[in-house]
């Protein structure tokens, strides 16, 4: 009995192990809605062009419509036998239409199909994360509008450098998130293009018409112009468009485990800085006191996962020749869970970040709880206003170096007497330079730190309000 689609030339049977070893309907099924999808662009533009009749197409319409529903119910019998996605769907139509089933193949191969399906489904899946990064900056700003004043130590070699504000110092996420966003648009562009029509590597013989399927299927750029593979032996072969993606998506994981530790440095004992909801940490099994930062301390772990993905994906794509190898089908399982892991973590990181929608109040709660004194107190050990002490003996006339090696000493007699800057005396500053006053000390303040550093960009908080309100009008 026939269980292939090309048995006639086989003398033997595969062993289950190679079937196991070859198939790939246990993963690709998820791929079933853009293979649907796909299908039916395909037959409809067939029907157009007089390749199949009309009665075909409406045969393939009504028996796609009962494989949709009984993929979405649970009752599609997915088949090993049958390796792939494309073969199960096909087979099954051929089973609820017969001839028309056959006739869907016309003029494709499965080496277009598949291409087709995931660059469609991923390009769906782009969008679905554009909107879940955009949820995310939008929960880092709002937390940032609350915090314009509130101080901590921005560091350079974890070291307390300068006092920056919170909200500054969660706004340079939002930059890198932004970021991320334009990367995955613009791999979008890229992925939004449609191999069918390369066939199985040449093109084809029958008379297809490229751009309706394209225009059918939203591969389109925004002037609503088809995208279409140019070239079939790269349509059907190359998955740079999924490694691009992957790159992109590592970016922005490596961008979220930066975040994540922060976030376990911050809530450990020894900064205070703020606390996550209960719900996003755990106990331990041996320790009572413990509250664990696990989700961060995931996040930053998962990320190794899909940096991975990456690394596997492009060296996928290095030895092969053209034009399409079985080595692609492995392109999936990579593809796929960097999408789940992206999301999920995305999700997840808007709602620790941000707090849960209260229905009843209108309002979000249980989002990150900052700390704000525990900051400040930070920010006034290690001589964070060191800089800005220089600065004041700049404009009183001293060089920069000179201003710098001056104020060396002034932290190195503040170290000895164990206080800050601003604790000294006017008397024991002055010794170090007779042009330090009593308007030294507003200099000194941590506040008048952060006030004067108005450069665009910077985190005086008239600045950082702009940057707010920019990033308000952005995100809509
Ligand atoms: N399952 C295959 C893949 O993922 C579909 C294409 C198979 N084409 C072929 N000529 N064997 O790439």
């Amino acid at each position: 009995k026939k269980s292939q689609a090309w048995s006639a030339l086989f003398s033997e049977p595969m062993s289950d192990l190679v079937k196991r070893y070859t198939a790939s309907v246990f993963f690709d099924q998820r791929l079933w809605r853009a293979d649907i999808a796909g299908s039916l662009a395909h037959a409809e533009m067939l029907a157009a062009q007089g390749i199949i009749s009309a009665a075909d197409w409406a045969d393939i319409q009504r028996g796609m419509a009962q494989i949709r529903s009984e993929i979405e119910s649970g009752a599609f019998e997915w088949k090993l036998d049958l390796e792939d996605v494309h073969l199960n769907i096909e087979a099954r139509l051929t089973q609820l239409v017969g001839d028309a089933g056959k006739r869907l193949h016309t003029g494709r191969s499965r080496n277009d199909q598949v291409a087709t399906d995931v660059r469609l489904w991923l390009r769906d899946e782009i969008d679905a994360i554009g909107a879940l990064l955009e949820e995310l900056q939008r929960a880092l700003v709002d937390v940032a509008a609350e915090h314009v004043d509130t101080i901590m130590p921005g560091y350079t070699h974890l070291q307390v450098a300068q006092p920056v504000s919170f909200a500054h110092h969660l706004l340079a996420y939002v930059e890198m998130f932004a970021r991320d966003a334009e990367r995955l648009a613009d791999a979008r562009r890229r992925t939004n293009r449609l191999p069918l029509g390369s066939a199985a590597l040449a093109g084809t013989t029958y008379p297809l018409d490229r751009a309706r399927v394209a225009r059918t299927l939203g591969m389109v750029d925004e002037r609503g112009e088809p995208q279409l593979c140019q070239n079939s032996l790269d349509g059907v072969s190359d998955r740079d468009f999924a490694i691009e993606f992957t790159a992109a998506a590592s970016l922005c994981m490596v961008h979220i485990s930066r975040l994540s530790e922060e976030l376990i440095l911050w809530m450990s004992q020894n900064f205070g800085f703020v606390q996550i909801a209960d719900r996003f940490t755990t106990g331990s099994s041996i320790m009572p006191q413990k509250k664990n930062p696990d989700v961060p301390e995931l996040a930053r772990g998962k990320t190794g996962r899909v940096v991975g993905h990456l690394m596997g994906l492009i060296t996928l794509m290095k030895g092969q020749p053209l034009a399409y190898n079985k080595d692609n089908q492995e392109d999936k399982e990579p593809l796929f869970d960097t999408v789940d892991t992206l999301k999920d973590t995305l999700r997840i990181f808007a709602e620790m970040i941000g707090g849960q929608l209260n229905p009843a109040t209108g309002r979000k709660e249980g989002g990150i709880r900052v700390h704000a004194v525990a900051m400040e107190e930070a920010a006034r050990k290690g001589y964070a206003t060191a800089t800005d002490l220089a600065d004041y003996l700049v404009k009183k006339g001293l060089p920069f170096r000179d201003a710098h090696e001056t104020v060396a000493h002034a932290v190195k007699a503040a170290q000895s007497h164990a206080c800050d800057l601003s604790e000294l005396p006017l008397s024991v500053l002055q010794a170090f330079h007779p042009a330090i006053g009593p308007d030294v000390y507003d200099v000194l303040s941590l506040r008048g730190s952060l006030d004067v550093r108005r450069t665009l960009g910077g985190t005086a908080p008239e600045q950082v309000r702009a940057q707010i309100e920019r990033h308000r009008q952005r995100l809509g």
